[in-house]
């Protein structure tokens, strides 16, 4: 099966924060994940560079718009790496490829029909890049702001509307029918309720700025960004060529985004598709936001949490594991310092680390560095295997809902049976009174050792394969087909170096 992943395209106007390195990291675990699933997976990143707030942060920075999104554009992509994520392209809105892309997805909303000129007179709000109904803003001080408490501005000027309202009760039925569509569940029933409270047309092109796409055949006019930015999950796939193998095998996408830019993605953007003969989002995801030790982050308050500063501070799958873990995928969070420690301590030292250590060190000391397959299972043997075939289950299902922090829960779990188990079936014991049998338990470990790693690998990537290089083991020698076979060679096992040393609170 394809798998087509995407982040939203991020706007190129300050350097990146923790809510990119977010979405990002999710769409990486997701990515991961399917791959082993032996899934084709495509997953795309990049940086939304045209628009009105971006050309002000570069008149603000006094550098031309061009300069301004090379410089910008840069962090974007260095911090993919830096993030640990495997991505398969990168694109920039300001590409020739996505130049062209964006103006046949206009010219194809022209020739059918859908794109009209008329006048644009209402509330924009530079800061979110959207158009506002009064009754949506709120007012001080005599001074109208949305709900965020972005400012807007009065826009009255020449512009190109879509036909939004014609698919009002498309989506609707749309949605009703095909309810898997947008997830959490709850964002459905407000995407829905939004589309029923009726859809106006929508204002697609500006006169009073240049820094965007010009319109094809009316240079007067450029696209309005979101038109513009939504393009990009095409371009990538070399739209407008439908018919190149790569569009036909990857379109259509499952696009993660935040709750903010919902709207975009599940009202707008399957319009636009419907309306230029393709096919809608395969899905849409829309994840919570992060707050700062319970303070909203905002540019004025200069709350942002830098990455590179956390990563560098705790590491990078602690990092990865905290934000995926702690709070349920979908839902707001709050990112505080102890809330880190006391998570990667109790999970990942005391739990998975501590297991690995105590186990992995033991055979070295006492077993000449090897483990051997062995099938003489005792009862409780058998009960920790069957743990390890329901929690992998569990862990399945939740994955391929997006249920992040509840797939790794499931993995934890059968990690703190797994050391219950250890404590009692006690192999330091066992050593002294029944070598066989110190032998079948360690093996079982091991065993439960690799899974659990191979469980976790799309969340802590580089620590997984730390602990399967110990063991010998090649993550790409594993996959969930055979998930249920034991081990059936020798192992030799590498002396452990700490994978995950307490954090000092
Ligand atoms: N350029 C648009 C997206 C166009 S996609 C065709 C945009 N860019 S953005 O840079 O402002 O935001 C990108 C993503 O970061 C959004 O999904 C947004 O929800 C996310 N986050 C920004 N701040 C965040 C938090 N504090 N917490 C979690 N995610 C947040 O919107």
């Amino acid at each position: 099966m394809k798998f087509f992943i995407t982040t939203p395209i991020y706007y190129t106007n300050d350097i990146p924060h923790i809510g990119h390195a977010y979405t990002t990291i999710a769409c990486d675990i997701l990515s991961r994940f399917n791959k082993l699933l032996k899934n084709d997976v495509y997953f795309l990143t990049g940086t939304d560079e045209h628009g009105q707030k971006v050309e002000k942060a570069a008149k603000e920075a006094n550098i031309d718009p061009k300069k301004f999104v090379d410089m910008l554009s840069v962090n974007f992509e260095k911090l993919v790496n830096h993030l640990g994520c495997e991505i398969d392209d990168f694109i920039r809105t300001t590409e020739k490829r996505h130049i062209k892309s964006a103006q046949a997805l206009w010219n194809k909303l022209i020739e059918n029909n859908q794109i009209y000129l008329s006048n644009y007179e209402g509330w924009y709000s530079v800061r979110d890049e959207a158009f506002f109904q009064e009754n949506e803003l709120k007012k001080i001080n005599g001074s109208f702001f949305t709900e965020n408490g972005s400012p807007v501005e009065w826009v009255k000027e020449e512009s190109y509307f879509f036909r939004l309202s014609n698919w009002e009760k498309k989506l609707v039925s749309y949605y009703e029918n095909n309810t898997d569509k947008i997830a959490p569940k709850t964002r459905l029933n407000e995407v829905l309720s939004f589309i029923k409270s009726g859809l106006k047309d929508l204002s697609i092109s500006r006169t009073t700025f240049k820094w965007g796409i010009p319109v094809p055949n009316n240079n007067k006019h450029v696209m309005y960004v979101w038109i513009d930015a939504l393009c990009n999950y095409l371009t990538s796939i070399n739209y407008p060529d439908i018919k190149s193998p790569i569009f036909r095998k990857y379109w259509p996408a499952v696009h993660i985004v935040g709750k903010d830019i919902l709207r975009f993605h599940a009202v707008y953007w399957p319009a636009f598709l419907m309306a230029a003969d393709l096919e809608p989002p395969k899905k849409i995801f829309a994840h919570g936001w992060w707050t700062n030790e319970g303070q909203k982050i905002s540019k004025s308050l200069g709350n942002a949490i830098d990455p590179y500063e956390i990563i560098n501070e705790y590491g990078l799958d602690q990092i990865r594991y905290f934000l995926f873990r702690e709070v349920p995928f979908g839902n707001d969070g709050d990112f505080s310092k102890s809330a880190i420690s006391i998570r990667v301590n109790a999970d990942l030292s005391n739990n998975y680390g501590n297991l690995v250590q105590r186990i992995l060190t033991f055979i070295v000391k006492n077993c000449d560095s090897h483990v051997s397959p062995s099938n003489k299972f005792n009862n409780e043997d058998l009960k920790i295997l069957e743990h390890l075939n329901k929690k992998h289950k569990e862990y399945l299902d939740f994955m391929n809902n997006q249920q992040i922090d509840k797939g790794i829960k499931s993995v934890i779990e059968l990690l703190s049976l797994t050391n219950s188990y250890v404590d009692n079936q006690a192999p330091w014991t066992l050593k002294k009174t029944n070598i066989s049998r110190m032998h079948t338990v360690l093996y079982i470990i091991i065993n439960i050792i690799v899974k659990s790693s191979l469980m976790l690998f799309p969340i802590i990537p580089g620590s997984a394969e730390k602990v399967l290089s110990f063991i010998n083991i090649d993550i790409n020698e594993l996959d969930f087909d055979n998930f249920n076979e034991l081990i059936d060679k020798d192992l030799r096992i590498n002396p452990p170096s700490p994978i995950f040393p307490r954090i000092d609170q």
